[in-house]
């Protein structure tokens, strides 16, 4: 068969995480592993009770083909929703789609010819880089700090790459849950008018903020010549088998992005987005989105707790102020992936975070997601993976175990 397949299918990558999909749902393991939303957040009898609504009173919409662009009147709200996120655009600005992934995939399409460079944080999330991989691009990685990316290596790698596109995502980055400073943002856009190429600013998870400081405004809102292609989701806030997505671009970008969506799908599913248009239109997202900040917060504390108190010294992780992620960091020598085995038999899972990190670096961290378990088994969860860890390196000596290597910052 594989004389049949496209060149650009030569080139698919399968998903490197979705291998643990086993793991997330054994009920015995308790799992830091998935990367999804937990159902508890979904507000699910009113989704029910506003989809029979829909079905039986405006199956004209809900069951019908719709445009192009997506609901008229939700294309509004989110162009709303954009504004409060600093970014000056109105509801011809907006192109809705089925999750932001196909909005990634869309672009891909859009903007990439086979062999075309684009530049990727690392790590990076691996539903962007399988939609740049299926369009057979090459893909360069950029450092990343505690800051975000690191501008002289951005500046570095475009000047010698000539990269067509940068994919970030600033706001409580998955994996690494890191937020990129306001400063950062603004270097990221210098270097990107330099050496001419655009960005995708991917954020499904600017409204999960769990501390007061944090400053999540769009980088895009400093965007004054259409450079930035903005892409958010209702699929953190509110349910992501409803599939609602968006992006957010100037009028050429938009224009062939919307014909690439009629030869994909014509239209996203009415019935998702009629859902979501009754559920915002009644004015029910600001409590939704404050319901699972609320649910995420604690869980989020407990687990960086639990890291405090079982990994000490012997490893870095970062904040997670906002987001489902913290990334961990452990001595250079130790091989995540090697655990695993390990800490499945006690019991726990996590994602090893080599599969992040297309220059294939990152051996020695891990995803942790506090979503998915109740605050019992995030405590029991991470001090059964420290004990791995002791076990499983005990070759090396305790004291070295102690010694922790701090991640360079540039
Ligand atoms: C950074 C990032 N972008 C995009 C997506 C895809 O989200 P959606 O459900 O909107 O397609 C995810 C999902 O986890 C994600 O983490």
């Amino acid at each position: 068969m594989e004389r049949f397949f496209s060149r650009d299918a030569r080139n698919f990558r399968p998903s490197a995480i979705r291998a643990f999909a086993k793991l997330i749902n054994d009920p015995n393991i308790i799992s830091f592993a998935g990367g999804v939303p937990s159902p508890e957040t979904f507000p699910a009898e009113r989704i029910a009770e506003i989809a029979g609504q829909v079905i039986r009173e405006k199956r004209s919409v809900a069951l019908q083909y719709g445009p192009t662009r997506g609901l008229p009147r939700l294309c509004d709200f989110v162009a709303g929703i954009c504004r409060s996120r600093g970014i000056d655009c109105s509801v011809d600005d907006v192109l809705l789609t089925t999750g932001s992934q196909q909005a990634l995939d869309l672009i891909a399409h859009t903007l990439l010819d086979p062999g075309d460079v684009v530049l990727v944080e690392l790590p990076t999330y691996i539903g962007g880089t399988s939609s740049f991989y299926a369009r057979s691009a090459t893909l360069e990685g950029v450092e990343q700090d505690d800051d975000g990316i690191v501008p002289k290596s951005l500046a570095e790698v475009a000047a010698r790459t000539k990269p067509k596109l940068l994919y970030t995502i600033p706001n409580f980055q998955n994996p690494s849950g890191r937020l990129m400073t306001q400063q950062r943002r603004a270097e990221v856009l210098r270097i990107a008018a330099e050496h001419d190429f655009l960005v995708i600013e991917d954020d499904p998870y600017g409204e999960l903020v769990y501390v007061r400081e944090a400053d999540t405004l769009a980088m895009k809102s400093r965007d004054h010549e259409d450079r930035v292609i903005y892409l958010g989701s209702f699929s953190k806030i509110l349910a992501p088998g409803l599939r609602c997505g968006w992006i957010v671009a100037g009028a050429e970008v938009l224009a062939k992005l919307e014909i690439a969506k009629q030869a994909a799908d014509l239209c996203s599913g009415m019935l998702d987005q009629s859902i979501v248009d009754e559920f915002t239109a009644a004015g029910e997202l600001p409590a939704q989105i404050a319901r699972v900040r609320d649910f995420y917060r604690e869980k989020r504390g407990t687990m960086l707790e639990a890291l405090q108190e079982h990994f000490g010294a012997r490893a870095t992780w970062t904040p997670a102020d906002g987001g489902l992620f913290t990334f961990v960091t452990m001595r250079d020598d130790i091989d995540t992936a090697a655990l695993v085995p390990d800490a499945v038999a006690n019991g726990v899972a996590f994602i090893p975070g080599a599969p992040f990190f297309v220059d294939g670096t990152g051996r020695n961290t891990m995803r942790l997601t506090f979503a998915k378990e109740n605050d019992e088994r995030i405590r029991e969860g991470i001090r059964r993976l420290a004990a791995v860890l002791r076990t499983s390196v005990g070759a090396a000596s305790h004291s070295d175990l102690d010694s922790p290597r701090v991640p360079r910052a540039d």
